[in-house]
């Protein structure tokens, strides 16, 4: 015997019905995002390193620890996705979407991958549901952002995510918080970890969301950005601030808020729930003003969030909330006999043809178990198609919730059932 090959530590396999269950999701998701006027992309799931290290910041976790990152047979060194926006910004340029009517509003569902230590909610291999929206600087639009992420959690009845953000400030005015940062490390310098003593010399507000034990305590006293924040970027804070108020969308405001990525600019926020134990960041996202800049691009606002799926999925299932489901199979046709098994599946092909689920035994089994397994599939209807049936011209059509029976004409079942199943629906 072979010795079974196992899959990676930190990737899932997603099982049936699951599958089914994350499509709808998917779906669900990407059509709250149309109604605020996002289209979908779709970018490779590998990229030139160059774009994470430039665009997420040599000094994050993300690319100083987390990165798959190899080199291919041309000696190119290339790296598996670790998060979404990247990737956007770079088709973005690389196809001149900018010269398109603004605002740009992209979205997306996409697998990341993180050599981070595995545990609930937190994945080598994850996927996110994600939005870009370029070319639009107001706080109104962070605010409609963020509205979109609260439609999701409102339409799955998901109150228990809470809403977080905070301000960190621009170019203008973080050189003067990096420097009240460095003032307060330096002070603590001989007890960071090896990594932050380097973020302290590039980029001190890394150390902020150090997971180390003794550097994130020193953290927790550290001085916070809205302190320090510009004229433009204090009104920018206010404006989204009052936005949300209109909006009705409840908020508070963490200071604490940095982001792991180094591309933010002004907004952050998080949607977060106590529920499903340490990962509780459902979703996270902000502005990044700067990123297309620093990705060769012209200068041009942009924001965007992204979500976790996995975690999407574990709050569901910790609030008791039946995600959503595909619809079941409306018709299950049982036939006896090879004539009323070829009759079962030109039926199943009309129907199916109209976008209704419908389906026959296959398999061969007897009129009893045929009919044990259309009620574990939780199919709607069935009709069992006999050679009296077929002779007659008529069939039984059964709902299988109550028992209730009507009789259908043969050749006008799949129009009839059709017109039933719309009538219910
Ligand atoms: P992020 O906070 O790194 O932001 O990830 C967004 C979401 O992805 C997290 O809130 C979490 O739900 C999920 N996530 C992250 N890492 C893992 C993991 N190892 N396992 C499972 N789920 C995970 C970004 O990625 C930004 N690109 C978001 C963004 C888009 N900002 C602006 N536009």
């Amino acid at each position: 015997m072979f010795k079974q090959i196992q899959a990676i530590k930190g990737t899932q396999d997603v099982l049936p019905p699951y599958g089914d269950t994350f499509r709808t999701l998917e779906n669900l998701l990407l059509s709250i995002a149309r109604n605020y006027g996002y289209s979908e992309i779709r970018t490779p799931v590998f990229e030139h390193t160059e774009l994470f290290s430039r665009g997420v910041g040599d000094t994050t976790d993300v690319v100083q620890k987390e990165m798959y990152t190899f080199d291919d047979k041309g000696g190119r060194s290339i790296t598996l996705r670790p998060e979404g926006t990247a990737g956007v910004v770079r088709a973005f340029l690389e196809h001149g979407l900018f010269n398109e009517p603004m605002p740009q509003k992209l979205s997306y569902i996409t697998s990341c991958y993180r050599y981070e230590k595995p545990q609930t909610g937190r994945y080598r291999e994850f996927h996110q549901f994600g939005v870009e929206c370029f070319g639009a600087s107001g706080p109104a639009v962070d605010a409609e952002l963020i509205a979109l992420g609260a439609a999701v959690f409102r339409t799955l009845g998901l109150d228990e995510v809470r809403l977080e953000v905070n301000s960190i400030g621009c170019p203008e005015c973080r050189p003067n918080y990096h420097n009240a940062l460095k003032e307060y490390f330096a002070a603590r310098r001989n007890d960071l970890c090896p990594t932050c003593l380097d973020r302290f010399e590039r980029n001190p507000l890394r150390i902020l969301d150090c997971k180390s034990p003794v550097c994130s305590r020193i953290a927790k006293e550290a001085p916070i950005g809205l302190d320090f924040l510009c004229t433009d970027c204090g009104e920018h804070f206010d404006g989204l601030k009052a936005n949300l108020n209109v909006l009705n969308i409840d908020y508070s405001v963490n200071p604490r808020i940095v982001r792991g990525l180094d591309y933010y600019t002004k907004t952050v926020f998080e949607f977060i729930t106590d529920t499903i134990g340490a990962q509780g960041t459902v979703c996270g996202g902000g502005r990044y003003d700067g990123l297309l800049t620093q990705l060769g691009g012209n200068p041009l606002p942009a924001l965007g969030f992204g979500m976790g799926l996995e975690r999407l999925e574990l709050v569901l299932q910790a609030s008791g909330k039946k995600p959503p489901l595909p619809e079941p199979c409306a018709l299950y046709l049982v036939p006896i006999g090879d004539a009323a098994l070829q009759k079962a599946s030109v039926i199943c092909e009309k129907l199916r043809g109209k976008g209704i689920h419908t389906q026959f035994d296959i398999v061969g089994r007897s009129v009893k178990a045929q009919m044990k397994y259309a009620g574990k599939i939780g199919a709607r209807y069935t009709v069992v198609l006999g050679e009296d049936d077929l002779n007659a011209g008529t069939v039984t059509l059964k709902r299988m919730a109550d028992g209730d029976k009507q009789t259908v004409g043969l050749e006008c079942l799949a129009e009839e059932f059709y017109d039933i199943i719309c009538t219910i629906n």
